[in-house]
């Protein structure tokens, strides 16, 4: 064994060279894992754990849930993805070994404002590597990364009456919310959406079986999430329009920001901060596109079914259906409306529901609100809302009877194949209205279509 020894003062002091190393190395490796230990596994310790995530019946029994990558953004240390970085930083500031001092923090990350990012998006943009990155990158990002830290956009427009358009009475608190994403111009499919699957008011489910004397229903409520095309784009300004259609319907929440395709992740961080505080016990929303198509009476059975199921009250805070993705790559196709090019985002995406339509409950959009304010923005909404999910320790679940891809063109032909499913993508409000009228006609004699298993 070797030895090294010193003489200092009158002391022998000998050390055994393996044990030094072996010390070092152990204080290495601590280091390592502190530092490459997110505030994910960190918040872990504070939630319920994952077990007790409520499967969809009807889902994909044991893949539904499908293990989360828990460090999605993390996965490249040493590199220079300006999201990365940001996000990086602001959560060391949850990191309890990092921050001894700040280590109560972690538990309050849901409760937490957004001073946070702005200061990390400050500290960061000023470094002189990320500055010379900046101006590599493609004009759409760096426009996104420019207005990335301003989530306080007014309200231009807002629904006539406090949370969209609603039933006159409503003797029980609304099943469900349709929060629709929408473009000023888009008239058309809110005028179809209106008529067919988006009416307002009570709506009558399917009985589950037909002794079953028990009416299934609940309260719709419905508004439109629209940002602003600008005037100098539109060549007319098309204002008082809108206000008008609103006056007639009251089911339009307008902000004052570009409606693009990278700001449409203002469209959920807005729409919570707005449910949250006008929304009161609304059980579920549906969030989605003005080109989807919904098979209402569907769904109010299914939400019914989870509202009515005793396991369920305690994790319906973690409550959302649709499309699931997994383990998704960035988009690196320069020509695509996804691009995300790698020195903005490194790394897989974490799971996530498509954003066509998605259906979560009000309790977690309240809980999504807030863990917002500790994730920057994320030009590419769907994938945000993953993100935040993946914060909350929890992720969505797959239902195949949401066809954010569309139907099969065979199984399309098959009768009542319209009953057996929740909400497909994509259709013309022309389309949503034939469709509509065909599903009255064969509702009938569809009325037993089990609901699209795997
Ligand atoms: C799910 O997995 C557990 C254990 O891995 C197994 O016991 C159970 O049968 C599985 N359930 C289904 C529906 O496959
Ligand atoms: C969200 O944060 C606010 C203010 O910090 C807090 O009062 C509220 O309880 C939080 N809501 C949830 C669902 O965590
Ligand atoms: C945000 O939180 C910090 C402390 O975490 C506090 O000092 C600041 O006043 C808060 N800002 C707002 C606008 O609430
Ligand atoms: C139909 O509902 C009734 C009453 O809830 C129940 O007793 C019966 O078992 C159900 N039948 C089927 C086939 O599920
Ligand atoms: C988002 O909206 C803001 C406010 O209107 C605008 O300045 C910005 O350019 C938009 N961002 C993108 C990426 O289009």
């Amino acid at each position: 064994m070797a030895w090294c020894c010193r003489r200092w003062r009158r002391v022998l002091i000998c050390l055994c060279m393996p044990c030094c190393c072996l010390v070092f190395m152990y204080i290495f490796l601590a280091v390592l894992i502190t530092m490459s230990m997110t505030s994910v596994t960190i918040t872990q310790s504070f939630n319920e754990p994952t077990t007790s995530h409520f499967a969809a019946p009807g889902a994909s029994g044991n893949d539904s849930v499908a293990p989360v990558p828990k460090t999605f953004w993390e996965q490249h240390l040493p590199d220079d993805a300006v999201w990365n970085k940001l996000q990086r930083s602001t959560d060391n500031h949850f990191n309890s070994i990092l921050y001894p001092s700040k280590a109560k923090k972690v538990s309050e990350r849901i409760s937490f404002n957004d001073t946070l990012l702005k200061q990390t998006f400050s500290n960061i943009m000023s470094l002189e590597r990320v500055k010379k990155n900046l101006e590599k990158l493609p004009r759409e990002i760096k426009r996104f990364i420019t207005n990335m830290q301003k989530r306080d956009y007014p309200v231009l427009i807002r629904p006539r009456r406090v949370c969209g358009a609603q039933a006159k009475h409503e003797t029980q608190p609304p099943l469900i919310l349709l929060a629709i994403k929408s473009r000023e111009l888009n008239f058309k499919n809110r005028k179809a959406i209106r008529e067919t699957w988006g009416q307002e008011g009570w709506v009558q489910g399917q009985k589950i079986n037909s002794s079953d004397k028990q009416l299934v229903g609940g309260y719709v409520r419905r508004v439109f999430l629209l940002g602003k095309e600008s005037s100098a784009d539109l060549g007319v300004d098309i204002t008082d329009v809108l206000r008008k259609e609103n006056l007639r319907f009251g089911d339009i929440l307008q902000w004052d920001f570009k409606d693009t395709f990278f700001n449409l992740t203002l469209k959920d961080v807005l729409f919570w901060n707005w449910f949250s505080s006008h929304c009161g016990q609304t059980h579920f929303i549906l969030k989605g596109d003005d080109d989807v198509f919904v098979n209402t009476p569907k769904l109010i059975t299914y939400l019914h079914n989870q509202l009515n199921k005793p396991q369920v009250s305690g994790t319906l805070e973690n409550f959302m259906i649709g499309d699931v993705i997994l383990a998704a790559q960035p988009n690196r196709d320069k020509r695509s409306k996804y691009f995300i090019p790698p020195s903005f985002y490194k790394g897989v995406y974490p799971v996530y529901a498509g954003g066509g339509g998605v259906v979560y409950s009000g309790l977690l959009a309240r809980r999504l609100l807030n863990i917002s304010q500790t994730v920057h923005l994320f030009p590419i909404d769907d994938v945000y809302v993953g993100m935040c999910m993946v914060l909350l320790n929890s992720h969505p679940l797959h239902h195949p009877a949401f066809l954010t891809f569309d139907i099969s063109e065979k199984e399309e032909d098959e009768p009542c194949s319209y009953h057996s499913i929740l909400l497909v993508h994509k259709r013309t409000p022309e389309q949503l209205v034939a469709l509509w009228t065909d599903m009255e006609k064969t509702r009938e004699q569809c009325k037993d279509a089990p609901l699209r298993d795997t």
